[in-house]
């Protein structure tokens, strides 16, 4: 596992290997930033802030997040959603805080993919293992069926 912090002026890009799932899209987002050929691999002076701000806010995991020097965190959604990936992880969008059995917080944070497959070796956090795995949710999260769980019934 490999924690990292990269500042530029008014910025500071936090990197935690052990949540990223690959997905790309810092590297394909800002190529110019995200560079798994340079040292170190986050290059901040090669972008605006904003530009880089707004590609961390597309990786999934969490991998990536940033805070402002000097106040503003990432702006989250007052309401966290969760969205079941086809055949992979729940993406978590919004602040949340993961505890564990004893109540304490394991881990917080603005976007997190969280293992619903239950082979993660890095529990509870997605590691891929699904696709070795070959889980498959026979899209049971997302069929008709299940839309009554945006809506339930009142409690009586
Ligand atoms: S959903 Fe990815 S490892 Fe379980």
């Amino acid at each position: 596992m490999t924690k990292r912090t990269y500042q530029r002026d008014n910025l500071i890009v936090h990197w935690d290997s052990s949540r990223c799932i690959h997905s790309g899209r810092c590297l394909r987002g800002l190529p110019e930033v995200f560079d798994l050929q340079a040292r170190p691999w986050v290059q901040l002076e090669e972008a605006e802030s904003d530009a880089v701000t707004a590609t961390i806010e597309t990786c999934p995991s969490g991998a990536l997040t940033y805070e402002r020097v000097g106040g503003q965190p990432e702006q989250t959604p007052d309401v966290p959603t969760i969205t079941p990936h086809p055949n992979g992880p729940l993406h978590v969008r919004g602040y949340v805080e993961v505890r564990d059995v004893t109540g304490a917080v394991f881990d917080a944070g603005p976007r997190m993919t969280l293992c619903r497959c239950g082979h993660s070796n890095n529990q509870p956090f997605c590691d891929n293992s699904h696709r070795e795995a070959g889980f498959k949710d026979r899209a049971r999260v997302i069929s008709p069926e299940r839309n009554d769980a945006q809506h339930p019934p009142p409690a009586t």
